[in-house]
C-alpha cells in the first residue's frame, strides 16, 4: 500500500518533518508536482487548519494556503475573531494533484484518492502530535473523510464542535466547507457569510 510512513523521522521537530517531508515517496503524487508543500505557521498554534491539496500557486510556491483560496480563508479567520499569523495551516494530502486538457496548458485541480489521502496521513498525524492543537478546523469533504472517515458529510457536522480520535489522539474538531467552494459558489455572499459563521464556532471553542 501506499504510505509515508517510512519517510516520517521520529525526533527533530517540525524543521525536521518540513526537510524529510521534501523528500517523501510514499504515493505516487510527488512525480508530477514541483514540490512537498508542509504545513506553516505558528509551531504552538491554538487553531489548526487541515485543507485537501496545495493548488498551482501553492505548488509552486511551496507554501499552503497562498492562492486565491488562501486570501479569502485569511479574510474569513479575521471576521471570526482569529488571527491568520497565530494558526498552523497545512493540508491532507502535500502534493498538488492535477490534470491538463492538454500539454502544455494549464493545470487542473484533481481531487486526492482515498488511497493518497491515507497514504499522506502519517504527515498529518505528526504535525498533530507536535502542535497540540486545540482545533482542529476541517476545511471541506476530502481533508474530513481523511480525518473522520468515508461517512463524513459536511453539511450535517459543519459549525458543529466533534470530539473525536485521530491518529491515537482525542481530539476537538470543527468542520466547515472548502474555501474553494465559496469561490464556486453561486451565492458566493451567503457561502462566505457560512464560512465565518462556521470559524466563529472554533474561536468561541477555545474560550
Ligand atoms: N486549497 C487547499 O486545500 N490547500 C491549499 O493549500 C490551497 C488551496
Ligand atoms: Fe508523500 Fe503525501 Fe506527497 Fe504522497 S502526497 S508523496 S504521501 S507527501
Amino acid at each position: 500500500a501506499y504510505t509515508a510512513e517510512p519517510f516520517v523521522p521520529s525526533g527533530g521537530g517540525l524543521p525536521a518533518l518540513r526537510e524529510a517531508a521534501a523528500d517523501c515517496r510514499g504515493c505516487p503524487l510527488h512525480r508530477d508536482a514541483t514540490q512537498t508543500v508542509f504545513g506553516t505557521g505558528n509551531p504552538h498554534a491554538r487553531v489548526m487548519l487541515i485543507g485537501e491539496q496545495p493548488g498551482d500557486q501553492e505548488d509552486r510556491r511551496g507554501e499552503p494556503f497562498v492562492g486565491p483560496a488562501g486570501k479569502l480563508l485569511d479574510r474569513a479567520l479575521e471576521e471570526a475573531g482569529l488571527n491568520p499569523a497565530d494558526a498552523y495551516l497545512t493540508n491532507a494530502v502535500k502534493h498538488f494533484k492535477f490534470t491538463r486538457a492538454e500539454p502544455h496548458k494549464r493545470r487542473i485541480h484533481k481531487s486526492p484518492t482515498r488511497r493518497e489521502a491515507t497514504a499522506c496521513g502519517p504527515w498529518l498525524a505528526a504535525e498533530l502530535a507536535l502542535v497540540e492543537p486545540e482545533i482542529v478546523v476541517v476545511l471541506g469533504a476530502t481533508a474530513g473523510k481523511a480525518l473522520l472517515g468515508s461517512s463524513f458529510r459536511v453539511t450535517r457536522v459543519r459549525g458543529t464542535v466533534l470530539e473525536e480520535e485521530i491518529h491515537g489522539r482525542p481530539e476537538r474538531l470543527v468542520p466547515t466547507v472548502h474555501p474553494s467552494a465559496v469561490l464556486r459558489a453561486d451565492d458566493r455572499e451567503a457561502a462566505y457569510r457560512g464560512l465565518v459563521a462556521d470559524l466563529k464556532v472554533a474561536a468561541q471553542a477555545l474560550g
